[in-house]
C-alpha cells in the first residue's frame, strides 16, 4: 500500500467534449470523481493524497475556464463542511498570491477548521509548479543567509510548500498522457508511476484500486539493487 499516492486529474476537457458539452462541465465531473476519491483514499487508510487542481501554466486557459475551475474550487471550499465528520486534514499547495481575496480566505478556514483531523492528509495543489516551487524554496534559502555548502537536499524539501509531509511514492495520470507536466518535480525523484487510458470525470474506485495493486507488485530500488 502506498503512504502517498499524487494524482494528475486529466481529461476533463476531452471528456465534455466526447458529450458535446462545454470544457467546464468536464471539470464539474472531475470536482465530483475529485470528491469521491477523496473519500475513497480515507477509507482505505491512505495516509496522504495531493490533487493536481490548478497549475501555474492553467493561466493560459481561456478566461471563462480558468472562472469555472476557481468557481468549482470555490464551492468546494464552502462545501468542505462535508469532509468534516471524515476525519480529512485538507491543505493547499502552491502560490496563493494572485487567487481571490474569498479563495484564499476560504483555504486558510479549511486548513484551520481541519488540522486536528488525523485521517487522510489531502494536499490541493492550486497555482501550482514544480519548478516556481524550486525557485521559491531557493530564494527563502538565500534569504535566510545560509552559506552554500549548508545547503543539502533536507534544506530544499524543507522549503518546499510539501515540507513535512513524505515524498509521493505514487503517481497517478489517468487520460492517456504520458508526461509529469511541472508536478512535484522534486519530490517524485523515485516515485512509481501508473498511467491509464480512463478520462479523468470516468476513473473510479475500481481503478484505483487496479493501480494501488499494481503498485503493491512494484520492486523499488531507490538506486539500489
Ligand atoms: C485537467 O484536465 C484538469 C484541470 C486543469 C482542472 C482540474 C480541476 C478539477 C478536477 C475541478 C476542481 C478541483 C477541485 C479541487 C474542486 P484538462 O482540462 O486538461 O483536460 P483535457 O486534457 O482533456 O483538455
Amino acid at each position: 500500500m502506498p503512504q502517498h499516492i499524487a494524482i494528475i486529474m486529466d481529461g476533463n476537457g476531452r471528456w465534455a467534449k466526447k458529450r458535446g458539452l462545454p470544457r467546464s462541465a468536464g471539470h464539474v465531473a472531475g470536482a465530483k470523481t475529485f470528491k469521491s476519491i477523496a473519500r475513497y483514499c480515507n477509507k482505505i487508510g491512505l495516509k496522504y493524497l495531493t490533487v493536481y487542481a490548478f497549475s501555474t501554466e492553467n493561466w493560459k486557459r481561456p478566461e471563462d475556464e480558468v472562472n469555472a475551475i476557481m468557481n468549482l474550487l470555490r464551492d468546494y471550499l464552502k462545501d468542505a463542511e462535508n469532509f468534516k465528520d471524515e476525519n480529512i486534514r485538507v491543505r493547499f499547495i502552491g502560490d496563493r498570491t494572485p487567487l481571490a481575496e474569498d479563495i484564499k480566505a476560504l483555504m486558510e478556514k479549511n486548513e484551520n477548521d481541519s488540522k486536528n483531523a488525523t485521517g487522510l492528509t489531502l494536499y490541493i495543489a492550486i497555482n501550482y509548479g514544480g519548478r516556481d516551487e524550486i525557485v521559491k524554496a531557493v530564494q527563502k534559502i538565500v534569504d535566510s543567509g545560509v552559506k552554500a555548502e549548508e545547503i543539502n537536499e533536507q534544506l530544499i524539501s524543507n522549503n518546499l510548500y510539501t515540507h513535512g509531509c513524505p515524498d509521493p511514492d505514487f503517481i497517478i495520470r489517468p487520460s492517456g498522457e504520458y508526461r509529469l507536466s511541472n508536478y512535484l518535480i522534486w519530490q517524485s525523484a523515485y516515485s512509481e508511476f501508473w498511467y491509464s487510458d480512463v478520462l479523468w470525470p470516468d476513473f473510479t474506485e475500481k481503478d484505483l484500486e487496479k493501480a494501488i495493486n499494481d503498485f503493491s507488485n512494484r520492486n523499488r530500488r531507490f538506486g539500489g539493487i
